[in-house]
């Protein structure tokens, strides 16, 4: 494999996610296997970014609990229960939450104290279930908007529709 992970910080974001898409399809070519996938995309966009913490929680019983898939960073927590801290709310409302500030957010789950903002989007499959939440954590307040979003959720969409 001739892939490298790439670093993406001085990228713009727009060009970093789609430059980010085309590597992941590229090193996932021929494999369907979600795990493989979801440790694939961990993997690129925490080292591309330079995130605190990237990474999935699965869908393990529908409408209410989580459970932590691969990911990239220190310990976090196993089960998350819909509804709870930003992952679970992002879960319930099926929704992408953004949080500038996870001190302000109330029932934030603290895994990483660094941790200071976070994005978590939610992943559907083809039959628009939902089977896992993408969460990224930052060591910086505010370092997630809108353009990660509609980065996110077209690379959520793209996973998502393969599985
Ligand atoms: N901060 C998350 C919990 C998961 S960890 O960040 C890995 C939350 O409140 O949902």
């Amino acid at each position: 494999m001739a892939e490298v992970t790439l670093d993406l910080r001085d990228v713009p974001k727009s060009a970093a996610y789609t430059t980010l898409e085309t590597q992941i399809d590229s090193v996932l070519e021929g494999i369907d296997d979600p795990i493989a996938g979801m440790a694939t995309i961990s993997a690129l966009v925490h080292h591309g970014f330079g995130h605190l913490w990237t990474g999935f929680y699965r869908v393990v019983y529908p409408g209410r609990l989580l459970r932590v898939g691969p990911y990239q960073g220190t310990l976090g927590c196993l089960d998350i229960e819909f509804g709870r801290g930003v992952c679970g709310t992002a879960a319930a409302d099926q929704k992408t939450v953004i949080v500038a500030d996870v001190h302000q957010f109330p029932g934030h789950i603290t895994c990483d104290a660094r941790s200071q903002s976070e994005i978590v989007v939610p992943v559907f499959n083809a039959s628009r279930q939902l089977i896992a939440v993408f969460d990224i954590d930052s060591d910086r307040k505010n370092a997630f908007g809108a353009d990660d979003q509609r980065g996110l959720e077209q690379l959520m969409l793209w996973f998502g529709q393969t599985r």
